[in-house]
């Protein structure tokens, strides 16, 4: 150490200062390279998360799209079902009234001249029976066509041929009442009517599809009217409400029978029982119970869907109960429920409001 010269020195002084420099700009270098890294990062998570709130806001977006798509979808089936239920009832109204209307003019033609018939026919038997009285003994030629005409005979079956026409007159003269009951055409508003009318109406309309047929006896229906004051409502809405639930009725008894036809022995007659009553002063019931196929749970759960059938394609469009649940429950602020057990059958319970508080 001690033979290092003064000059040595500096000039080591001088090379460690220069490094020093060099050293403290390399170091500055890497502070701001790494400023520049810091700053690029934030750059960079800023826009990852700007991504991210991107993604969360459309994903919210796309929700509410699905959301408002299912909603849209839902009110279009519902319209579908309204139109599809006034397309059938303003369909079936007309020509139910179509019909009453052109069947009314000839029956009544035939249902106010049977009297004069039968009047005639009388004088006419009386007038004979007199002839024969005062003479008693007529030529040969009168004697071979009495008897050729077995006229005992018809003057005896000419009074009971007169009865059974008037009979099957009044018979139809009663369907085409029930028929203009059932449409109401002019009846299409809002107004109080006697549910058991409609009921009546309604089983007339179905009365051929009541009778036996095939292996299947006739159906019984057995009506427990209660105590009903006239219920403000749409009354050939509610017509065909009754008229849902009954066929839907006769279709199950039928098919209990149909599923039976190996049974051996004899089956309980197919039975509909109406029952109705007031359950508060405000509130009138209905029920129609059938002893029909029954449905189990799985299926009970689904009958108020629209297109819901487990009917052959035409023989059910599946809209029965949707529309008959649109009425009562929608149309008329009233309730309708099904309780139903398989192999044993099915009960509908309407509740109905007497008056309306809002209306539709
Ligand atoms: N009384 C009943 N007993 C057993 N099942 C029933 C009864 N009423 C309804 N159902 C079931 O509910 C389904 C839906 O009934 P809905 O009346 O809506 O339609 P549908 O009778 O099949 O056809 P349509 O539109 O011609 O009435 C029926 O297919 C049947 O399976
Ligand atoms: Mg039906």
């Amino acid at each position: 150490m001690n033979n290092v010269s003064p000059e040595q020195l500096h000039q080591r002084l001088k090379d460690l200062e220069k490094r020093n420099r060099l050293l403290q700009k390399k170091l500055e270098r890497s502070e701001s390279s790494r400023a520049e890294l810091e700053k690029s990062y934030e750059v960079q998570s800023n826009l990852v998360r700007q991504i991210i709130q991107g993604l969360e806001k459309s994903k919210h977006e796309a929700e509410v799209r699905s959301q408002e798509l299912q909603e849209a979808f839902e009110n279009l089936q519902l319209m579908q079902t309204k139109l599809v239920q006034s397309e059938k009832m303003s369909a079936l109204g007309v020509l139910v009234a179509g019909i009453a209307h052109e069947i009314n003019n000839p029956v009544s033609f035939i249902h106010g001249n049977i009297e004069y018939a039968h009047s005639y026919a009388q004088n006419l038997v009386d007038l004979l029976k007199l002839y024969q009285d005062v003479y008693p003994n007529p030529d040969n030629k009168i004697v071979s066509l009495k008897e050729e005409l077995e006229l005992e005979f018809i003057v005896e079956d000419l009074f009971k041929v007169l009865h059974s026409m008037q009979v099957g007159s009044e018979r139809i003269r009663e369907i085409v009442s029930s028929l203009r009951t059932f449409s109401r055409l002019d009846e299409a508003d809002y107004k109080e009517a006697d549910v058991h009318d409609g009921l009546d109406s309604t089983l007339m309309l179905l009365q051929h599809r009541l009778k036996a047929y095939g292996n299947r006896p006739g159906i019984i229906v057995n009506k427990n009217y209660g105590q009903l004051p006239k219920i403000s409502c749409f009354p050939g809405q509610l017509n065909q409400v009754l008229m849902n639930i009954l066929v839907n009725a006769i279709d199950a008894i039928e098919d209990f029978y149909a599923k039976q036809s190996h049974h051996q022995g004899e089956l309980d007659a197919g039975l509909i029982t109406i029952c109705t009553s007031m359950v508060s002063p405000q509130w009138g019931q209905i029920s129609v119970a059938d002893n029909g196929l029954g449905m189990p749970e799985e299926i009970r759960k689904k009958i108020f869907n629209p297109f819901f059938t487990t009917k052959t394609i035409g023989q059910g469009t599946g809209m029965g109960l949707s529309i008959s649940y649109q009425i009562i429950v929608e149309n008329h602020g009233g309730t309708i429920n099904c309780f139903s057990t398989p192999g044993k059958g099915t009960e509908f319970i309407i509740g109905i409001p007497v008056k309306q508080t809002t209306m539709k």
